[in-house]
């Protein structure tokens, strides 16, 4: 059912027991690259040897320093009155070698702190195993294109298990593998820049796949019954809209959907599991072609499907924005051969009438957000969801009104999910603070709170959008009249910080005392 923005949404509740979170990753926020005894991953290379590359030649050797900084952290996510912290175990800070034969006491120092505080303050840990930054020395073994990376990966699991999983109870295994392989892989603009993509990116994907899995049987077979925790996979979805009613264009959307989310989420959360028909299909067509005797998508074997169906205890989603898509003559030529851009063979753009922000590749559609989250739920039988990312960048400054649009008009389309029987238990916003945003620096400001990253002492200061969410969350209504003044007004120590029902018992309490 479709809502108004205005009054009518004022009225509609998120359920009690729906829970907010923020979101972040190691590699950009923690800095202290080389302190602690931690050694170098994939990303520390990168940008020591190719800092060209990065839009304003910055690196997260310092970021947020939330290394040093992670109380203010925690003090940031009460100020906001969430209870789930997503954030990311750095590899190589916990395993110099990336191996475990040799754990780095201060790296185990450092998140043992971080989840005993967090804990303390009664606010869930959701921690991702693996946020793009490899371990340097297994990325000069091959990385993800290494099928031993299963054993890599999975040993690697086992020792955060071993831990930190008496206090853990929600993994996340390995961030948006679409992502990670068609940027570190496939166009090979993020870490570790390998340009692959007709072979090298579905290598990746199926490796992810099978550690994903090999991750998840770990923690099955061997502290489920002692832990009583839940292992997820971590996908990325954007949502497509046809450009025009032509049969083209209506395949060209369900081929976009195939050769991003379904390439990931078949395999695991459908009951026949493997990759969807439509991606085999089609890479298997595109290689006859060229002349190739088999397909550039390597098969599963029925032992390594069955491996790897079902290893999901919910679905922790990122999404950030819609695209329109079509497919007609206009797109010969236009592919690298062979690349899974050619396989897919699908042009996308924005509609410019959705607001735009710092970040081309994110204009705000919330109804795209919508028909996403029901796609899910009729083609993977209602799945459990966690939101674990979704946000828009700004530039830097408080009034970041454009972000406030977005969270205002992407959590509306949360509550039309819910409506409309959608599983959804919690949303993450991306992000806690400002952080280095891979190869475009700082150049993008994602944060609730902005860092001032020309300051030493990286103060963090909530914007417009860290007032708003709040006020979501306490009140649990999205009230599109609140207009808070970021440069006046605090985000503690008044009216901002009580849910409007502490309020209201308050002033009758007043009242009835004659205050
Ligand atoms: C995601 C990624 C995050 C963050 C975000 C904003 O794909 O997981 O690390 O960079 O995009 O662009």
């Amino acid at each position: 059912m479709a809502h108004t923005r205005g009054g009518r949404e004022s009225l509609r509740r998120f359920p009690e027991d729906f829970r907010f979170g923020v979101s972040t990753a190691a590699y950009q926020i923690e800095g202290a690259w080389n302190e602690g005894g931690k050694t170098w991953s994939m990303w520390d290379y990168l940008v020591r040897t190719d800092p060209g590359h990065i839009a304003d030649r910055s690196n997260g050797d310092i970021a947020g320093n939330s290394y040093n900084l992670y109380e203010r952290d925690i003090q940031m996510i009460k100020e906001l009155g969430v209870d789930i912290y997503r954030f990311s175990i750095s590899w190589p800070r916990l395993l110099p070698t990336g191996r475990p034969n040799y754990i780095n006491p201060e790296g185990l120092a450092y998140y043992n702190k971080l989840i005993d505080l967090l804990i303390e303050n009664g606010i869930t840990p959701f921690v991702t195993m693996y946020h793009w930054d490899l371990p340097q020395n297994l990325n000069e073994q091959g990385g993800w294109l290494n099928p031993e990376i299963m054993n890599w990966f999975g040993d690697y699991a086992r020792v955060l298990y071993q831990q930190f999983g008496d206090r853990v109870k929600h993994w996340l295994t390995i961030n948006e593998p679409y992502v990670h392989c068609s940027r570190g892989y496939g166009r090979g603009n993020h870490a570790p820049r390998v340009r692959s993509p007709g072979i090298g990116y579905y290598e990746c994907g199926r490796n992810i796949l099978l550690a994903h899995a090999r991750a998840y049987h770990i923690y099955r077979e061997s502290f489920r019954a002692t832990q009583n925790g839940q292992v997820a996979v971590v996908l990325s979805a954007e949502w497509g809209l046809p450009s025009t009613d032509s049969v083209d264009d209506a395949e060209a959307v369900l081929d976009s959907i195939a050769f991003h989310f379904d390439q990931y989420a078949h395999p695991v959360l459908s009951e026949s599991g493997n990759y969807p028909q439509r991606l085999i299909d089609r890479v298997a067509a595109a290689s006859a072609n060229q002349g190739l005797s088999s397909s550039r998508l390597r098969p599963f074997s029925p032992e390594e499907v069955n491996y790897i169906r079902g290893t999901t205890d919910f679905l922790a989603l990122n999404h950030y924005s819609t695209d329109i898509v079509y497919r007609n003559n206009s797109l010969i030529g236009q592919f690298e051969v062979p690349s899974y851009s050619d396989d897919k063979f699908v042009g996308t753009y924005k509609d410019p009438s959705w607001p735009t922000s710092s970040s081309p590749w994110i204009r705000e559609y919330g109804p795209g957000f919508h028909q996403l989250l029901v796609y899910i739920k009729n083609t993977y039988n209602n799945p459990t969801i966690y939101i674990t990312e979704n946000g828009v960048s700004s530039t830097t400054g408080l009034n970041d009104d454009p972000r406030v649009s977005y969270y205002r008009n992407y959590l509306t389309a949360v509550l039309d999910a819910i409506d409309d029987g959608v599983n959804i238990r919690g949303y993450c916003a991306w992000s806690l603070m400002d952080n280095f945003e891979w190869a475009f620096g700082y150049t993008m400001r994602f944060g609730l709170y902005e860092i001032d990253m020309e300051d030493p002492a990286r103060p963090r200061t909530p914007r417009k959008s860290a007032f708003v969410y709040q006020h979501i969350v306490s009140n649990r209504v999205i009230d599109y009249t609140y207009n808070p003044d970021p440069y006046t007004q605090s985000i503690t120590g008044n009216a901002f910080g009580m849910s409007a029902s502490i309020l209201f018992t308050l002033t009758i309490a007043m009242f009835n005392l004659n205050l």
